[in-house]
Parts: structure tokens; C-alpha cells; sequence
């Protein structure tokens, strides 16, 4: 069974959309997504400057994180995704996903992405389950991470900004519910 170093240079390819890794011409667009309000609203916003996001993206190589480039089937990249936090002993992963090209939203696109990461992880790597943490306002991704099977586990309430309370949820997939179509988790989504 590979480990993540050797998934880490190959190309993924999904129905619609392929995952590449991460090169040095992608950094000026990384970081145009990074600095768009309205992802970093959802998505959090992680550089100051591109520097940051090259050290993150290039730079900053470990065992527990692997990023790529999703692109269009005729080479566009629109988004990226990304697992951190891997614990090679509990067999467990985060996964965060971007796409970062707005006019590319509501095409199932983040959802044949996240699958066909899910599946090269599940396949090919011995993880077996996959968290994230998405805003519970964040009715788009909510349902993109549905649709694949995600279920939620868990909320979490944050003091949030200006002292407007918000929630987070904690959702998860496990290999086999990829391949099944998911379980039922404890808030029943
Ligand atoms: C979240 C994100 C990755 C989803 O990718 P996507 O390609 O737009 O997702 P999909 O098209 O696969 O699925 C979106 C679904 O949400 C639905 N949707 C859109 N707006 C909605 C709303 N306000 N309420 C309910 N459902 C909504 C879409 O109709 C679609 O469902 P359908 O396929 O059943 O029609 C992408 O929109 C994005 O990057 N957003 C900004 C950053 C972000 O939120 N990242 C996630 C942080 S946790």
C-alpha cells in the first residue's frame, strides 16, 4: 500500500476535473483566491503575502499535508484541495477545499473533486476517515460534502466576529461510506 509520498507527484483524475500537485506558477493564483472576501468568508483567509502562501504551498514539506490543483479536464486550475492534520496511527486526515474560480460554483465540481481525492486516500493510502469543519451557515458547502457522504458529527458554538455567536460543524466519511453513500451521523444530516 503507497503512502502519501507517492501520491504525492501523480495526477488524480476524476470524471470532470483532475488533481495535480501544487507548482510555482500556481502561487500568484492561490493567492488571488486566498484574498477573494467571499471564499475567505467561508474559507478563512491564510496569507499576507504570496510569500506565505509559497512557503505553505511549496515550501513547508511534511508527511501530514498534501495539496493539489484542481483543473478542468482541459487544463484550467480552478480550486485546490488539501489534507493536513494526517495522523498516519489513528489513520485519519482534514480535508479543506477551495474553488477558487466563483463561476465554476454549483457544478458539482467541488463534489467530483473531494471524491476523487477521497477515493485516491481510501484507495491507495491506509486512511480511513476523513474529517472537516465547515460553518453551518455555509449552506453551499454543507450540501457539496452531503452529497459525498460526509455526516455530521458534531457542533461546536464560537464567540465569532464582532461577538456574533456562529457554529461549527464537525463532519466525517469513512472509507466505506464513500463507497456505500454514507452513514448516519449523530445530527441525523
Ligand atoms: C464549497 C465549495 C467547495 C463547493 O463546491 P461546488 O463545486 O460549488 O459544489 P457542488 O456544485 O458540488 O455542490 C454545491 C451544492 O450546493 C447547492 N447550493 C448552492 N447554494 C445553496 C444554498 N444557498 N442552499 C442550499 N444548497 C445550495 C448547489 O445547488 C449544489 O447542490 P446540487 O448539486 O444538489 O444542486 C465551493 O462553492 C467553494 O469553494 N466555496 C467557497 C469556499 C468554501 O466555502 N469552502 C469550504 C469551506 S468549509
Amino acid at each position: 500500500m503507497a503512502c502519501v509520498a507517492d501520491i504525492r507527484q501523480s495526477v488524480i483524475r476524476g470524471s470532470r476535473i483532475s488533481l495535480r500537485p501544487v507548482r510555482d506558477s500556481d502561487i500568484q493564483t492561490l493567492f488571488r483566491w486566498d484574498s477573494d472576501e467571499e471564499i475567505a468568508k467561508w474559507a478563512g483567509k491564510k496569507f499576507k503575502t504570496e510569500e506565505d502562501a509559497k512557503d505553505w504551498y511549496l515550501s513547508v514539506h511534511h508527511l501530514q499535508k498534501r495539496s493539489w490543483i484542481i483543473e478542468t479536464t482541459d487544463g484550467n486550475p480552478i480550486g485546490e484541495v488539501e489534507v493536513t492534520n494526517i495522523s498516519w496511527r489513528l489513520h485519519t486526515g482534514e480535508i479543506r477545499i477551495v474553488i477558487g474560480e466563483k463561476s465554476m460554483w454549483n457544478q458539482g465540481l467541488g463534489e467530483d473533486a473531494i471524491r476523487t481525492c477521497l477515493s485516491e486516500l481510501f484507495g491507495s493510502t491506509s486512511l480511513k476517515e476523513v474529517f472537516l469543519k465547515v460553518d453551518s451557515r455555509n449552506l453551499r458547502a454543507l450540501r457539496c460534502y452531503q452529497k459525498v457522504g460526509f455526516r455530521t458529527e458534531g457542533k461546536v458554538k464560537l464567540l465569532g466576529d464582532e461577538d456574533k455567536p456562529r457554529s461549527i460543524l464537525l463532519m466525517r466519511i469513512a472509507r466505506e461510506d464513500l463507497l456505500h453513500g454514507g452513514a448516519k451521523g449523530a445530527y441525523g444530516t
